[in-house]
This record gives C-alpha cells, sequence and structure tokens, in this order.
C-alpha cells in the first residue's frame, strides 16, 4: 500500500466517520450488543463529532492516507487525565492519550498501524509530553500485543461504559524519551 500520514483537516470529518463506523465494532469484546455498539458510534463517532475534534484545539488527529481513501487514524489528547484511576496509574507525566488508534482491517498485520504509532509518538513528543497513555479493552489480546511491541506496559485498569454495560479497560503507558 503505498500511503502517506499526515495531520487531518476538517475535510477529512465525514471520511474519518465512515472509517471509524468499520473500525470501532473490531475494538469491542465479542459478546457487545450490537445496539450499543451503533449507538457508541452515533453519539461519539459521527461527522459532526470529528469536526469538533478537528476543531479542538487539544485534539490532534493522524490518518494514513492512501491515495485519498482513509486507511487508519489516531487520535491525541493533549491535556491531563480526568479519569481519577488513570491519573493515579500513570507515573510519566506530563502524559498525552492516545486516545483511539484504529487501522481498517484490510490493512492489519502490514506494518502501517506501527508507522502511525510512531507518527503518534513523535506527535505527542513535539508537544512537550514525557508519556503517553492509552485504555484498551481488557479482551482485545491483538491490540494489547500490539501496543506491547509499540513498547507500552500495564499500569492500571479503568471502567468504560458500552451502553449498558461497564467494559473493563488496561491503562497502559510508555515514556516518550
Ligand atoms: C490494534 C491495531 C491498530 C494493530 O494493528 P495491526 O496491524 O493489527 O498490528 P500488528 O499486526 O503489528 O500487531 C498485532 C499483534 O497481535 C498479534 N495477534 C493477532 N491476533 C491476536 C489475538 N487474537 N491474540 C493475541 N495476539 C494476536 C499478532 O500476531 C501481532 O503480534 P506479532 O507481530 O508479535 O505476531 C489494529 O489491529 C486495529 O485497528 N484493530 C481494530 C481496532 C482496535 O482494536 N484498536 C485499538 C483500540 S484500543
Amino acid at each position: 500500500m503505498t500511503h502517506t500520514i499526515r495531520k487531518a483537516t476538517a475535510d477529512d470529518a465525514g471520511r474519518l466517520a465512515k472509517l471509524a463506523a468499520v473500525t470501532f465494532p473490531l475494538a469491542c469484546p465479542a459478546g457487545s450488543s450490537p445496539a450499543d455498539i451503533a449507538a457508541h458510534i452515533q453519539n461519539t463517532l459521527s461527522e459532526r463529532h470529528f469536526r469538533a475534534y478537528l476543531a479542538d484545539p487539544a485534539v490532534t488527529v493522524l490518518v494514513i492516507d492512501a491515495g485519498g481513501a482513509l486507511r487508519g487514524y489516531s487520535l491525541l489528547v493533549d491535556h491531563p487525565a480526568q479519569d481519577p484511576d488513570v491519573a493515579s496509574a500513570l507515573t510519566i507525566l506530563p502524559s498525552a492519550e492516545l486516545s483511539k488508534c484504529y487501522v481498517h482491517p484490510d490493512h492489519h498485520g502490514l506494518g502501517a498501524a506501527a508507522e502511525l504509532m510512531h507518527a503518534s509518538i513523535e506527535s505527542a513528543a513535539a508537544t512537550g509530553a514525557a508519556g503517553m497513555w492509552l485504555g484498551v479493552n481488557s479482551e482485545n489480546a491483538k491490540a494489547i500485543r500490539f501496543y506491547e511491541k509499540s513498547g507500552f506496559s500495564r499500569v492500571g485498569t479503568k471502567s468504560f461504559r458500552l451502553g449498558s454495560t461497564v467494559e473493563h479497560d488496561f491503562v497502559m503507558e510508555r515514556g516518550l524519551g
């Protein structure tokens, strides 16, 4: 795949929403309710939501752009962790949040995710962060393995509400030095 990794702009909001609708379900545990997944997409990952993320100065969205088709994205948040479980677990501060990291399934296992991670780490380091943290569903073994390969280690847990159920996320962090 010939592609570039670049910062997203407001023009990408619609395509990001379409990509997010394909990739978010892949991160959910097998037993998740389709209705809860659909509601989460509608409530947090619509074009309108991406427009707001892209307009937020604390947010950076990076995309894998393959000739105009978006094949992956990451979303970084540059402000202190609000969740008290996360705040108490982190050991490397200040820490940027890797809030979203998703690659289209046609491009899994091909190294694109590692390139996206590399660019995300560089972007966070450039804002002055000393560390990066993320939450990952405790059943998402593939993503956990990918994050371990990317230098993250588990430092705690947090809860994540998906519709009517509470999911348990691992909190992972790495240094950027
Ligand atoms: C997470 C994601 C970005 C990683 O990208 P990727 O291209 O699949 O990553 P890689 O292939 O480099 O690494 C995945 C690793 O998990 C391993 N793996 C795959 N399926 C696995 C499973 N069911 N259990 C354990 N490990 C698994 C792979 O073998 C590989 O490890 P290896 O290189 O040591 O063999 C991508 O899979 C994705 O977008 N997934 C869907 C969305 C998601 O879950 N995002 C993260 C939300 S926090």
